[in-house]
């Protein structure tokens, strides 16, 4: 058995989007495809010799054979250990955590999120560094750009590596390590958070469902929830991961995960609900009859942190992506603390974090975190949650009624038009960038245009500058719309409205949101054209 050397030719269209590369299953499985690209991560990084590197994924279709191909080509490259979770299986923030307390050079984590799984639908991979982050811009532009130039790859000749026992074993010369890829996340939650007062929650009868939707949480949240906290078995619902995800959509937001919204809103409702996605760094938060907004679930973990003991000495700083609603703003206005405001994208935190300029962070895409990984952390924000609950002792619905009359509220929504075609959306966009500078000052649907930009960030730590993040327009008042391209999408391209309008109260802070907004989503259509420009009469999915 030896190294082979694999010549090649540069493959089209492998550059990293908002979170890693992220295409169609079958686009991976194409000859050369997912070789090339791991081939040019570990030039980006400058080599693999010697280094040590945690892998995993979310157990979707292709996940298996994955891990195959790049512990293989890790032990071509001189990789000295990779550490793997047990079956090739690691949530993203459990990766994250391993790759920090472990010390390795960084870690490749297999996932498309919460795209659907299955050889029709999609996967994707990403490289995290050393300090458990998404690799920053800088070197993703790397990797695209010896995606380009490629011409061979090294791989070692040998069987498949047993990666479903715990234990040492080897890949030629390169150790691989199979560890549990639950335990040291779940060792980790016990240290932030007071089990002790969450034990006593359960045990005093306290009702939850946590929905899986059969993604990579579920042996976390049955190990943590029913296994260590004692919530009653059934407390996880769907928590049997399948490659395909049940044929679900492992994304929460009460569009997929209907299942559990209809049991939140209806008269077998429990006391608090939650879901996580495809590969558990996502987050939907719901009491009984009462859906929790990711932007306010930010604001409502950023004002009431310290209950927990990982945060009691108080926080650093806060920062949410550019899209999500200002509602966390307001919050550390009143700690006196500084809010960032950070283009769409996890690995723009990292920087925040790591300088210890902030301690939690959040998006509207339902991701929350802290610096305890660097990865959004879905069974993270929920347990914070049962830890908010446990300490304050009321209902959900209590306690955002309660902080909507201490900061006011800002109503939310996102409204996606998925699979546009690109160059239709690409001049939507355009035709708005090009009328920017004539927005303010302009009535729109009653409401005065304050400003509008292309949103640009500089990066308050290493300097760099990320431009043509989105597109925002700003009315007096505080409400807000703005609009941009995902990056996440795999077919055409999906156009984001986001839809935001602040109120002060005491009045008018408990209307349902999207009447709330009825007036912000006509004046998105007619600063944007949607319906003319895409042909769209509707969003595809309202969250
Ligand atoms: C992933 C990233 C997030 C991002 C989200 C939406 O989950 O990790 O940081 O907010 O995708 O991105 P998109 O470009 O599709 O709006
Ligand atoms: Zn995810």
């Amino acid at each position: 058995m030896s190294v082979l050397t694999i010549e090649t030719t540069p493959i089209q269209g492998q550059k990293p989007g908002t979170s890693g590369l992220r295409k169609t299953t079958r686009t991976f499985m194409g000859t050369h495809y997912l070789e090339n690209f791991v081939a040019s991560i570990f030039g980006a990084i400058g080599g693999a010799e010697g280094k040590t590197f945690v892998l995993g994924g979310d157990g979707r279709y292709f996940n298996d054979r994955a891990v195959q191909v790049i512990l293989r080509m890790a032990a071509a490259e001189g990789a000295a250990r990779v550490i793997v979770g047990q079956g090739g299986i690691l949530s993203t923030p459990a990766a994250s955590n391993l790759i920090r307390t472990r010390g390795t050079d960084g870690g490749i984590i297999l996932s498309a999120s919460h795209n659907p799984g299955g050889i029709d639908a999609d996967f994707g991979i990403k490289f995290n560094g050393p300090n458990g982050g998404p690799a920053p811009e800088s070197l993703t532009a790397k990797m695209h750009d010896l995606t380009m130039r490629i011409i061979g790859y090294r791989i070692w000749e040998g069987a498949d590596v047993d990666v479903s026992s715990l234990g040492e074993t080897s890949c030629g010369e390169m150790t691989v390590e199979v560890v549990d890829p639950v335990d040291d996340y779940a060792e980790l939650m016990e240290e932030l958070f007071d089990f002790s007062a969450l034990k006593a929650l359960f045990a005093g009868g306290f009702t939850m469902r946590f929905d899986a939707m059969h993604a990579v949480t579920g042996p976390y949240a049955t190990e943590i929830l029913e296994r260590r906290l004692g919530a009653p078995a059934g407390t996880v619902m769907n928590g049997n991961p399948s490659p395909d995800f049940g044929g679900g959509h492992p994304d929460p937001n009460p569009t997929w995960a209907k299942e559990l919204m209809d049991v939140m809103m209806g008269s077998d409702a429990t006391d608090f609900g939650a879901a996580s996605d495809g590969d558990g760094d996502r987050n939907m938060i719901v009491g009984k009859g009462a859906y929790v907004t990711p932007s306010d679930s930010l604001a409502v973990l950023a004002a009431n942190a310290t209950l927990a003991p990982g945060y009691a000495n108080g926080l650093a700083g806060v920062a949410r992506s550019m899209p999500t609603s200002r509602a966390v703003d307001r919050v550390a206005e009143a700690l006196g603390i500084e809010a960032y405001e950070t283009p769409t994208g996890w690995k723009f935190f990292g920087n925040l974090l790591d300088a210890g300029k902030v301690t939690l962070c959040g998006e509207e895409s339902a991701g929350t975190g802290s610096d305890h990984v660097r990865e959004k952390d879905g069974l993270w924000a929920v347990l914070l949650w049962l830890n908010i609950l446990a300490a304050r002792k009321i209902s959900v619905a209590e306690i955002m009624a309660d902080h909507w009359t201490s900061y006011g509220r800002n109503y939310y929504s996102r409204h996606d038009y998925e699979a546009v075609e690109t160059d239709k959306a690409n001049a939507l966009l355009e035709r708005l960038e090009a009328k920017l500078s004539d927005l303010p000052g302009t009535i729109v649907q009653g409401m005065t245009v304050e400003a509008a930009d292309q949103f640009a960030y500089d990066d308050p730590v290493d300097g760099s500058r990320s431009e043509g993040q989105g597109v925002r327009v700003m009315f007096e008042g505080g409400a807000r719309i703005v609009f941009r391209l995902s990056g996440t999408g795999t077919q055409g391209a999906t156009l984001r409205v986001y839809l935001e309008d602040r109120v002060e109260g005491p009045e008018g802070l408990d209307r349902p949101a999207d009447e709330a907004l009825q007036t912000i989503v006509a004046a998105a259509d007619e600063i944007a054209q949607i319906h003319e420009m895409t042909g769209r009469d509707k969003p595809d999915v309202t969250t």
